[in-house]
């Protein structure tokens, strides 16, 4: 038996911008995570999936060219030269919330890619997932970043430029930020063609409000890196207020920011693709409490505080 597992992630700064090759930071969110278990089946069983919180079971022989899981195991017994259908009961559970900007597709995706590979007796370094995870969701949401599969992958903070190795940094001073799922479900798919049909409708707007979110991206690296918590927030509400120009906030999000900056966050902003999805707070000690209760009033779901830690190098 093989089990592996994937952390969920959320981006701090650049979304959207990023699929435009400015960087992007993003953290793992270790505390929520998607598991993969392989255990061999009786001969000539073949191999079945079994999708625990959607209590879906497939036949990897007969599952459609475009299921998502059977996908990812396709392209993961192709790159390990595997020919015949293994017989394998494969058993896929998640506690990141679906559609809401968490990475819960893509750490499903890396923990099936890290079961499968080592239950094959075959190497699963954090390169050869991220770029198999990556696979998968070029085929589904059409272009992405990048940035899902690698900072799942890598399970670090990263610094991140599409088409390059992600790098890490330090961060100065750990910090804490109250993430408020909005319930509402905002496929990134959407909210990525939207801009990219308002990016060819008008380059150079779209490219100045780009360049200005990289601007932020700069300056919340420095920030971390210096651990200064009062200049990262701006720069959160500074981002966010270029992610309203292109058009991914709306007017649920933006109750929730203002509930959270109201109970003492030092910055606010969405993450991930928008629309709906996830909200992200910074907060410390004294307002962790009366930010996750105002968000709780505005709306929100549920809130997880994760705290930001780690990261290595310059
Ligand atoms: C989605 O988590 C982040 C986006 O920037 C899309 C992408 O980078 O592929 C919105």
């Amino acid at each position: 038996m093989t089990t592996s597992s994937a952390s969920g992630k959320i981006i701090l700064f650049g979304e959207h911008a990023v699929v435009y090759g400015r960087p992007a930071i993003a953290v793992p969110v270790s505390q929520l995570r998607a598991t993969a278990t392989v255990t061999d089946a009786p001969a000539g069983g073949g191999c079945t999936l079994f999708a625990q919180d959607i209590g879906e079971e497939t036949r990897l022989g007969n599952a459609p060219a475009d299921h998502p899981l059977a996908l990812v195991l396709r392209l993961v017994l192709a790159e390990a030269g595997i020919e015949t259908e293994p017989d394998w009961r494969i058993l896929l559970t998640s506690d990141i919330p679906i559609a809401s900007g968490l990475g819960s597709g893509a750490a499903i995706s890396a923990a099936l890619v890290r079961a499968a590979l080592t239950h094959a007796g075959q190497s699963a370094p954090p390169e050869r997932v991220s770029r198999l995870v990556y696979r998968s969701e070029e085929l589904f949401h059409g272009t992405p970043s990048g940035i899902d599969n690698t900072v799942i992958a890598y399970e670090r903070p990263v610094w991140f430029v599409k088409g390059r190795l992600p790098e890490s940094f330090a961060i100065g001073a750990p910090f804490f930020l109250a993430i408020a799922d909005s319930g509402i479900p905002s496929p990134t798919k959407e909210t990525v063609g939207d801009v990219r049909r308002a990016w060819e409708a008008d380059p150079a707007t779209f490219e100045s409000h780009f360049s200005r979110i990289a601007d932020s991206v700069h300056g919340a690296r420095r920030a971390i890196r210096a651990g200064n918590l009062a200049a990262i927030g701006q720069l959160m509400n500074a981002n966010q207020q270029r992610l309203q120009d292109i058009g991914v906030s709306s007017p649920a999000l933006e109750k929730l920011i203002e509930g959270a900056l109201g109970a003492g966050a030092a910055g606010a902003k969405l993450s991930g693709g928008g629309r709906g999805g996830n909200v992200i707070a910074l907060v410390d000690g004294d307002s962790a409490g009366p930010v996750q209760a105002a968000l709780l009033a505005a709306g929100a779901r549920r809130v997880i505080l994760t705290e930001v830690v780690g990261g290595v190098g310059g």
